[in-house]
């Protein structure tokens, strides 16, 4: 190629490029951008108004711009932003003392999203087997459908092969079994099983709450083969359900439990919370994260907090997530397309007879967003401040656009 030719070549390569992006495509973006939001609505940058039920995938448990929270973070920034773990964070303190009241747990590591925090709660059940017990133990059971995260043992562990796609060779140390089938249970576990871990409710892996019974003989197997129980709570905690954490539902304690989405309403916060005799498994610099609770991310975890425990959430959640429920069993008695409503609190899942993609798409044009979970499921996340006139309007809003998109298929 001549000189000019490459020059030519290199420049128009240059334009198309610019021309793109500078993002990475790995999200299948919706041609929206939202600018501002309150409470449950949101605006986009052309003065349309949308009702939101998706509550950025679960983390703006208490509306967009919370007042409370918002005036805490602020003062907070005037202040101090950040400093490192190796300084006490008296805020840091305060948040993870609060959790601890307000669960089972004793213990936390704060770290930045929920993908960590269950990498840290794989870490400290290996740390806890090797160091504590001795007993060198390092395998994890997870479960079929599950979802826990994108970093490499975290998507290892979850059960769904799409988010392994292309990433191969996965770390060693899990095995996924069928979920509720207790015989495939108890054929995997082995002389190196170290935890069991699973959600309350399968949210990414479409809104199956896990059995009762299951569940409970999972606590007592693991109590008997002396395995640790991780729950990962990264979607189903902070009052989503109608709970302060969804294992609360089931009448167990597990040994570690992982939070993030709505722990600090819309900060990038993750936390791991465990069981007292699970401390000293962590000792000085065998795990850390710069950023890890720091002064603002710890500041609006305390107001979140603070403000779920002055406004009742979990309970407001619990009666709104059951109006939420009536109302669209009495919308959908009579339509075939629906097949179940499934969920707890303000995690709900619509089984529909096809994909519900194009209806996502119907709903954003009426000015309604909500998400999907799998290919058929839509699921819906309202903020759990959500008051029972958004909650009508939404319900009427779903039934307009199911029913039209049925009547069309039918012509
Ligand atoms: C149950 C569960 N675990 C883990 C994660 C990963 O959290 P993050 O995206 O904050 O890493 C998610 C995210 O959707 C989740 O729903």
């Amino acid at each position: 190629m001549a000189q000019s030719d490459l020059k030519e070549a290199k420049a128009s390569k240059a334009a198309d490029a610019k021309a793109k992006s500078a993002l990475f495509p790995s999200y299948a973006r919706y041609p929206i951008s939202l600018v501002k939001g309150h409470g449950s609505w949101l605006w986009d940058d052309q003065g349309n108004r949308y009702l939101d039920f998706m509550s950025g995938l679960a983390v703006t448990n208490l509306g967009h711009a919370p007042e409370k929270v918002t005036a805490k973070v602020k003062a907070q920034l005037d202040e101090l932003w950040h400093v490192s773990n190796l300084f006490h964070i008296p805020q840091q303190e305060k948040a993870a003392q609060l959790l601890t009241e307000v669960t089972c747990a004793d213990v936390v590591f704060f770290c930045n999203s929920g993908a960590e925090a269950n990498e840290a709660a794989i870490k400290l059940a290996r740390r806890y087997h090797q160091k504590i017990k001795g007993t060198g133990r390092y395998e994890v059971i997870t479960f079929q459908q599950s979802f826990h995260g994108r970093t490499l043992a975290t998507l290892t562990a979850t059960g769904q092969d799409k988010v392994k796609d292309g990433f191969l060779p996965l770390p060693e140390g899990f095995k996924t079994v069928q979920l509720h089938d207790m015989a495939a249970l108890k054929e995997a576990i082995g002389p190196n099983t170290a935890a069991v871990m699973l959600e309350m409710i399968q949210a990414e892996g479409g809104v199956y709450p896990v059995d009762p019974g299951f569940v409970q003989e999972l606590a007592a197997l693991c109590k008997k083969e002396g395995l640790l129980l991780i729950v990962d709570e990264v979607q189903t905690g902070m009052g989503r359900t109608g709970k302060w954490f969804a294992h609360e539902h089931y009448g167990i304690e597990p040994d570690i439990f992982t939070s993030a989405k709505g722990i600090a309403s819309g900060l990038s916060v993750g936390a791991m919370l465990a069981k007292e005799y699970l401390r000293e498994a962590f000792t000085p610099g065998s795990h850390a994260t710069t950023f890890g609770g720091n002064p603002v991310a710890a500041a609006a975890v305390i107001a979140t907090i603070e403000t779920m425990l002055e406004d009742s959430i979990p309970q407001r959640a619990d009666e709104m997530g059951k109006y939420l429920h009536e109302r669209l069993q009495e919308a959908f008695k009579d339509e075939p397309f629906v097949k179940a409503i499934r969920g707890k609190g303000l995690l709900i899942g619509i089984e529909c007879a096809e994909p519900v993609a194009d209806l996502v798409t119907e709903g954003q044009k009426r000015k309604l967003l909500f998400v999907t979970a799998g290919p058929n499921v839509i699921r819906l996340l309202p903020n759990l401040n959500v008051s029972r006139e958004e909650i009508d309007q939404a319900v009427d809003t779903l039934a307009a656009i199911i029913s039209a998109y049925t009547s069309k298929e039918e012509v």
